[in-house]
């Protein structure tokens, strides 16, 4: 028996939601440990629909204990939203099954703010970010001045921490003539939501540590995707937390070892939601139609998502940097009935040609993707609950993805239905 971490190996939105809810209910306690309410994942369970940010995905369960690490970057006000929303479904939240970290970081209403002008100031270069705060946020803590949740117990010292961040942030606020803020407008709402969150919070490493002492399964929620993180994505166009597998560890105070097994969460065709390079990007009828099959908008903002064909490269090399044990690939059934289906199986640029994504921003954007053709298939692959009945063309295709990506198919989920998932081989007893 071993924990499990999933991460999306693409850019977000592989559809960690239904994979998480399917592999939470094997667990007993399910953690977040980085990004923040720029996450959306979506759980449908009994016919009703549940949309999750913040919350680990364990919430919905009852019996469950829910985390929130270190890692992520909390908006208490967003947090008291959601809470009060999934409670709104019939869902019990109470300290008894959901911890926050001690020390992760604040999101402030000035990050907000701060995060819309640093778009405007980017220009043409903007990310695209979700406008939430998310990267201001991480700024602070790197820079040692974050506000952390333990601060919220004492007045004085949230003043004297406000005073000096807000030194720092109305500045550029200023300069680039937005409306800067006062400790007070920022202080006295901190106060009032202060008592409704310090009942959750805890030394979460130390809960997770007495789990792991007494054998209990532990799910890693990670959030984004390999190619959004700060190090290893399409740099600057990431978000601002690492996203890979080890941050497992980092972002919630489990030690090393605590992971046994990386399930890397991977959609059967590309997308990605904001600005930066995209190599095998579909700007015809067919990304239209991926993105029409496939409701490829984005959960938080709802922005459409930028559809292509799947790249084989992106995706080994997540499988490299996160350590990937095996994949969920998604979203398969999505390329049913298409006459022809490509993988990118290497990239061009310059007379050279590379077998991984190199770092250079500039010879990212200017990559020419080299295909791979394949037939699709008529058959249909939706709804299938076991391998046997997937057509023989889309079995050819998950093979040859497997072999391209040097990693192996563990789930395969062939519908937004939990109960439509073929198991190939269960991550937590692998
Ligand atoms: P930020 O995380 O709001 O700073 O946004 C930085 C980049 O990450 C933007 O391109 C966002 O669209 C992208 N991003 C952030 N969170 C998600 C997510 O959960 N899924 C997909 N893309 C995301």
């Amino acid at each position: 028996m071993t924990n499990v971490a999933v991460i999306g190996s693409q850019w977000g939105d592989e559809g960690k939601g239904k994979v998480v809810d399917w592999l939470s209910e094997r667990a007993q306690v399910v953690v977040r440990f980085q990004g923040g309410h720029n996450a959306g994942h979506t759980l449908v369970i009994d016919g009703v629909t549940y949309k999750l940010s913040l919350l680990p995905s364990g919430i919905v369960r009852p019996g469950k204990l829910s985390i929130i690490g270190n890692g992520v970057v909390i908006d208490p006000f967003a947090l008291l939203d959601e809470i009060a929303n999934v409670s709104k479904l019939g869902v019990e939240i109470s300290p008894k099954n959901l911890r926050i970290a001690e020390n992760a970081p604040l999101i402030l209403p000035v990050h907000r703010r701060v995060d819309q002008v640093a778009e405007a100031i980017r220009g043409k270069g903007k990310i695209g970010t979700t406008g939430r705060g998310i990267g201001p946020a991480y700024e602070d803590k790197i820079a040692r001045r974050a506000i952390r949740v333990c601060d919220l117990e004492d007045e004085d010292l949230l003043r004297d921490k406000l005073e000096n961040l807000l030194v720092y942030h109305n500045a550029l606020l200023k300069a680039a003539d937005a409306a800067p803020m006062t400790v007070e407008e920022i202080l006295k709402p901190l106060m009032e939501v202060a008592p409704k969150i310090l009942p959750f919070v805890e030394p979460v490493w130390r809960l997770l540590d007495t789990a792991r002492r007494e054998g209990k399964r532990i799910l890693f929620e990670g959030a984004q995707g390999a190619m959004l993180d700060v190090d290893h994505g399409t740099y600057p166009y990431v978000t601002s937390s690492n996203t890979l597998a080890g941050t497992a560890t980092i972002g919630s105070g489990m030690g090393m070892g605590g992971i046994g097994y990386v399930l890397g969460i991977t959609k059967a065709y590309t997308t990605r939601v904001g600005s930066g390079p995209f190599p095998t990007e579909l700007m015809d009828d067919i990304g239209a139609k991926i993105g029409k099959i496939g409701h490829e908008f984005g959960t938080v903002t709802g922005r459409p998502r930028r559809c292509g064909w799947f790249d084989a490269v992106m995706v080994r090399q997540a499988v490299k940097i996160c350590g990937i044990n095996g994949i969920a690939l998604t979203k398969v059934d999505i390329l049913d009935g298409f006459d022809t289906i490509k993988i990118c199986v290497g990239y061009k640029h310059g007379g050279k040609t590379y077998d991984y994504l190199p770092a250079s921003m500039k010879i990212q954007a200017e990559l020419e993707p080299v295909y791979e053709e394949m037939p699709g298939w008529q058959g249909i692959t939706h709804g299938k609950k076991s391998w046997a009945d997937l057509p023989a063309q889309a079995i050819k295709y998950i093979r040859r993805i497997e072999e391209l990506i040097e990693c192996q198919v563990a789930l395969l989920s062939t519908s937004p239905k939990r109960e439509d998932t073929i198991l190939v081989r269960d991550p937590f007893i692998d």
